[in-house]
């Protein structure tokens, strides 16, 4: 990616109506959480559809490095012979997990109970981005760690070699925060208690769960009560990893406001804790349906068809949905730019602190496109123009961020001048098809600033 080599300027400019079907990858929260569970199980872990972008093979290469076998069988098909709760091995060089703050994050966990160390780094994104939201509470089991002032990477993470159970209130509401001190409650005697006061996606849960650890949810007043009986021994599963809502979320907004657009995205979980953004559509006035709906693996799943839709207006986007949809706000702002009126997103501070300040980026870029946008600490609203009034025209900076370069290249393929980023290279973390799969719908998106 990248990160790590030249920087891949991109153009998008308007097209003919989008059409067919997106195929997109493997949902990203799943496949890391497929290699670290397979890790740290007894046995042959299968995964198929696992999402090969960068942020997942940095995660399957710190795996190795922790002792795991992980192999690439071709076409998403993968398997992982785990070492079991607690049979870490201590890696022999620094964990470079590259732009992901899940990776690095969950990996920090499930390595803290384990009397073992390892240091950790990342690409200049991850690199300052906030660590203490994890170590904090890492350090109540008894881990140690020391980093950069701010608690940035690079870290080195000392394992606890008597680690305690604990009980934790998350105090932002973040899956990362979440998951990893519920990993080092693996290898932690007796019982270790989460509790979240704002739900936030439950893959680690529901994972765990699969894997055969004791882990129970109790809806109380304090919020979700996750309660996890530490040293199971976790039992290897097979993985069909479901399709990535998030990534979904592209050619759905891009036939929105393409004209004449038509585009079915098949097998794409709507999980109560992911789906927001579809609601929000639908609210704005979106023609989006949910077609063959049904269970699969426990969760539900459905094709979604998205049409161009003329008629969208801005709305107040719930602040308690903020969770559900977090990663989905940036290319919700593009589509909320060919709305009619305002579209105000509030209780989204975690938005500041994610690939990079989305706030920041997005406000940028939007405006140099002719768009109005305003904000505040935790909150931000766009005023949209109506669809064929946006002007377009400026080139973007994609900030490391592999949504927000895909936000503004959906962005030109409805405005009246190309939308340019500087550097569309970090898509390849989550999205390493975005370019193919939107071309064979019809975007025309070109590799230079021409
Ligand atoms: C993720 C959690 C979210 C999300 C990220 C994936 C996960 O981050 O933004 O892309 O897989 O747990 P936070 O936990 O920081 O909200």
């Amino acid at each position: 990616m990248s990160s790590h080599g030249a920087p891949i300027p991109m153009t998008s400019r308007a097209c003919g109506a989008l059409t067919g079907t997106a195929q997109v990858p493997g949902d990203k929260s799943i496949s890391h959480r497929s290699l670290i569970l397979g890790a740290m199980s007894v046995g042959e872990t299968t995964i198929t559809g696992l999402l090969e972008g960068q942020d997942v093979l940095d995660t399957a290469r710190a795996m190795r490095a922790f002792g795991a076998e992980v192999t690439d069988h071709g076409g998403g098909s993968w398997s992982v012979y785990g070492v079991g709760v607690g049979g870490f091995a201590e890696p022999d060089q620094v964990i470079d997990c590259g732009n992901s703050g899940t990776g690095v994050r969950l990996i920090m966990g499930c390595m803290a109970t384990s009397p073992i160390s390892a240091t950790f780094t990342g690409d200049a994104s991850l690199n300052g981005r906030p660590m203490a939201r994890v170590t904090d509470p890492l350090a109540l089991f008894g881990t140690q760690s020391v980093g950069r002032s701010g608690g940035r990477l690079p870290m080195t993470i000392v394992g606890a070699a008597e680690p305690v159970p604990v009980r934790y209130v998350v105090p932002v509401p973040s899956a990362q925060v979440k998951s990893a001190v519920l990993l080092a409650g693996l290898n932690a005697p007796g019982k270790t208690v989460v509790i979240e006061t704002e739900a936030t996606r439950d893959h680690t849960e529901r994972m765990l769960a699969g894997f055969g650890a004791e882990i129970t949810t109790e809806i109380t007043d304090e919020g979700r009560v996750i309660t996890l009986t530490g040293q199971p021994e976790l039992k290897a599963q097979h993985i069909d990893v479901p399709r990535d809502p998030s990534s979904a979320a592209f050619p759905v907004c891009a036939a929105l406001i393409v004209p004449s657009s038509d585009v079915l995205v098949p097998n794409i979980g709507l999980n109560q804790t992911r789906a927001g953004l579809f609601t929000t559509l639908r609210e704005m006035g979106a023609d989006l349906t949910y077609e063959n709906e049904r269970e699969e693996g426990g969760e539900p799943v459905a094709d979604l068809r998205a049409r161009f839709s003329p008629d969208l207006k801005g709305i107040e986007v719930p602040a308690e949905r903020a969770a559900s949809m977090i990663d989905e706000y940036p290319v919700l702002s593009v589509v909320a730019a060919f709305a009619s009126g305002k579209t105000h997103m509030p209780g989204v501070k975690e938005l500041r602190v994610k690939e990079s300040d989305r706030i920041d980026a997005m406000k940028v870029g939007l405006e140099a496109n002719g768009i109005t946008v305003e904000d505040g600490p935790d909150w931000w609203t766009v005023t949209g123009l109506g669809h064929g009034n946006v002007p377009g025209g400026a080139t973007c900076a994609s900030h490391l961020d592999h949504r927000i370069a895909m936000s503004f290249l959906v962005l030109g393929m409805a405005t009246q001048r190309p939308v340019s980023v500087d550097d569309g290279g970090p898509i390849a973390t989550s999205f390493p098809i975005f370019e193919p799969l939107m071309g064979g719908l019809g975007a025309a998106i070109t590799r230079s600033n021409g």
